[in-house]
């Protein structure tokens, strides 16, 4: 099994980072999966357009579901089947996500958050989780560039964006690498890459 999710705030190159590691991997002779959060089947899509693209606020509670009722079905339909396939399944956010923006950044309280996650996943938990970290302003500089057009959660304020960072900077446990994203793309692929030889030579010997 091999499940390995790209995280980090607007702009640091998750995007970028999975489409590479995609072809990586599939330079390698395996079969990818890649998903991105929220979506991925249809009602995880139809929650993406609620909870991203309606212009409304909502209350903190009802976008912790919406992103939760996406990734229940994104899990169950998707990525249990192809890990149970043997699939690569690489994807663009998931836990860690819920836990910087509606934890860290909207308020709401850890341990709750943790439990409904675990009820959305199924107890299914990332081999590894790479966490891109740039300053707030470079993540925000490059997707400028890039001219890319902003969701409700990207038109947070600063301080919010800054507890976002905050909390992916504190992550910590097992299958979490923290890797510089202000370096040059090749850096942080080559990064990237040790750290996922790094857990796949642990689960074929059957350490992990
Ligand atoms: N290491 C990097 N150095 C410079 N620019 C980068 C780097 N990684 C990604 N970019 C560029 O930054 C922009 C945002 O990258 P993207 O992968 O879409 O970020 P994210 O998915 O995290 O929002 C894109 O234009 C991308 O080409
Ligand atoms: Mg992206």
């Amino acid at each position: 099994m091999t499940f390995i999710v790209v995280e980090g705030p607007e702009g640091a190159g998750k995007s970028t980072l999975l489409r590479w590691l995609a072809a990586r991997f599939r330079a390698d002779g395996r079969t990818v999966v890649t998903v991105r959060e929220p979506g991925g089947t249809p009602v995880a899509e139809a929650a993406r357009k609620v909870v991203l693209g309606f212009p409304y606020e909502m209350a903190p509670a009802a976008e912790l579901f919406l992103f939760l009722a996406a990734r229940a079905d994104l899990v169950h339909k998707v990525i249990r089947p192809a890990l149970a396939a043997g699939q690569v399944v690489l994807a663009d956010r998931f836990e860690l996500s819920t836990m910087a923006y509606q934890v860290a950044g909207g308020g709401l309280a850890y341990e709750e958050v943790a439990r409904a996650n675990r009820l959305a996943t199924g107890g299914l938990v990332p081999d590894l989780t790479l966490v891109l970290d740039v300053p707030v302003a470079m993540g925000r500089e490059r997707q400028r560039a890039a001219r890319k057009v902003q969701d409700r959660l990207e038109r947070q304020d600063d301080g919010f964006h800054r507890r976002v960072l905050e909390a992916y900077r504190g992550a910590a446990g097992p299958g979490v690498a923290h890797i510089d994203a202000t370096q040059s793309k090749k850096a942080v692929q080559d990064a990237a890459w040790r750290e996922v030889m790094a857990v796949t030579v642990l689960s074929t010997r059957g350490v992990s």
